[in-house]
């Protein structure tokens, strides 16, 4: 099969490494790609959001199938571009329609899905300009902290957790008031969630689904977990206290009305499904909903994969995929992702990076890299994720630190506590 992956970051190389191993796989495009797909492919200077655009390459290279990495695309409708589409509705898009990427798209619409389907979250209350005197008498029945989001997609940067109510009530306004631009229109308000959170990933063709391996990653920039957050600055899997007891509740009280919500709403949904949980007590509870693999955690998800991935994919996109066999690898896995210096802030680009050839026993996915006259530079806030493979999380752990030690570039930061928190 010809395949065409969308996007750039880290998530896009290990799903491109992944998806070079199957035997399936003739050609293997990634638009726009980085500096390592290049390595498991063919680059493509197309950007993901252009749909026409795409719509020519894949007529005029026969692609058989397109795996969407980011959320972007799915929100913008680019299934249903193909779905509507006479000339393209024979290629299948893995990944959900426009209506089914509300899920990640719409923050609001999630948290009405989850309590029409019983699925366990958060209280909380959606606000927009016209009700707003009811978001502040919410905010007063709730206890501190307060948890204000942008509805819309805001990069993983449109949640506040506020300990003051009347910062909490200033906040709403500002946010009413345009401060997260469109995405804030409407802000739902929540209720304060404690525990610890991990990544749950579900594989679904719409009526049947797999439960990919569990992740935990490192959101913020410093150790401890302190600092700004970031897109993610490391991962492990599998998750010690996501044990088979945690994970059946997952299932029952969560994938399963998931999926069968979807269903019942008629909504079409072929591919990837992030459940953001909360382990509060042994109880998981849905942080979030996103309609696309997550990243740093596809880096050591795909890792833990022995499956042809390719198979499942096609799964996904047939609707067989009840069919197909999803084995584990049951070794640990680790990604340590090496930062530019500001980042998540500002920061410089163009940086060479040197020690790749001296590495040896993890796997490097790239994220924010290209190549400049030969030479592979810094091209991004998160550079590159270092993936190791461990008979335990130590194991793992200190090769992925070895070979980030290894590589050099100017200003080059990393967390060097990356699953601390965990057995
Ligand atoms: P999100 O963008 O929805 O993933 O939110 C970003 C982060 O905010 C999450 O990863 C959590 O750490 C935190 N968060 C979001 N909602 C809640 C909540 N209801 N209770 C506690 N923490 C939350
Ligand atoms: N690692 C979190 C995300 O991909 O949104």
């Amino acid at each position: 099969m010809n395949i065409l992956l969308l996007g750039s970051g880290g998530r896009e190389h290990a799903l491109a490494w992944k998806i070079r191993q199957s035997p399936n796989t003739e050609r293997l495009y990634i638009a726009p790609g980085n500096a390592g797909t290049i390595g498991e492919g063919v680059n493509v200077p197309i950007v993901a959001a252009d749909f026409p655009a795409l719509k020519q390459f894949v007529l005029q290279h026969a692609v058989d199938m397109v795996v969407v990495g980011p959320e972007e695309p799915l929100v913008k409708g680019i299934y249903d571009f193909f779905r509507d589409d006479p000339e393209l509705n024979v290629v299948p898009v893995v990944g959900p329609s426009k209506a089914g990427a509300q899920l990640e798209g719409s923050k609001d619409f999630a948290k009405a899905f989850m309590k029409r389907h019983a699925i366990p979250t958060a209280a909380y209350m959606s606000i927009n300009k016209e009700n707003i005197s009811r978001g502040i008498e919410f905010l007063q029945l709730l206890k501190p902290p307060y948890v204000l989001k942008a509805d819309g997609l805001a990069a993983g940067k449109g949640v506040l957790i506020i300990q003051d109510l009347d910062d909490a009530k200033t906040e709403l306004e500002r946010m009413l008031n345009g401060s997260f631009g469109k995405a804030g229109e409407v802000v739902v308000i929540e209720e304060f969630l404690t525990g610890i959170e991990c990544s749950v990933f579900v594989m679904t063709d719409g009526n049947s689904y797999k439960i990919l391996p569990e992740a935990k990653d490192y959101k913020r920039i410093g150790e401890g977990d302190t600092g700004l957050n970031t897109g993610g600055m490391g991962a492990v899997s599998p998750v010690s206290f996501a044990d088979e007891s945690f994970m059946k509740k997952v299932e029952e009280r969560i994938v399963i009305p998931t999926i069968e919500g979807l269903k019942k709403e008629n909504i079409d949904y072929k591919g990837f499904i992030f459940i953001g949980l909360m382990n509060v007590n042994g109880n998981p509870w849905v942080i979030e909903y996103n309609c696309r693999m997550g990243d740093p955690e596809t880096e050591v998800v795909m890792l833990r994969i022995q499956s042809d991935f390719i198979d499942l994919l096609k799964g996904i996109a047939e609707g067989n995929l009840s069919e197909k066999s999803l084995v584990f690898d049951t070794r640990y896995a680790t990604t340590v992702m090496l930062v530019s210096e500001g980042y998540p802030g500002n920061y410089g680009k163009g940086k060479a990076i040197e020690g790749l050839n001296e590495i040896s026993g993890s796997i490097i996915f790239h994220a924010g890299t290209a190549e400049k006259e030969g030479k592979i530079v810094t091209n991004g806030g998160r550079v590159m994720a270092i993936s190791s493979y461990g008979e335990n999380k130590d194991e793992a752990l200190k090769l992925s630190y070895r070979n980030a030690e290894i590589i050099r570039f100017e200003g080059k930061y990393y967390r060097k506590d990356i699953g601390f928190d965990l057995e």
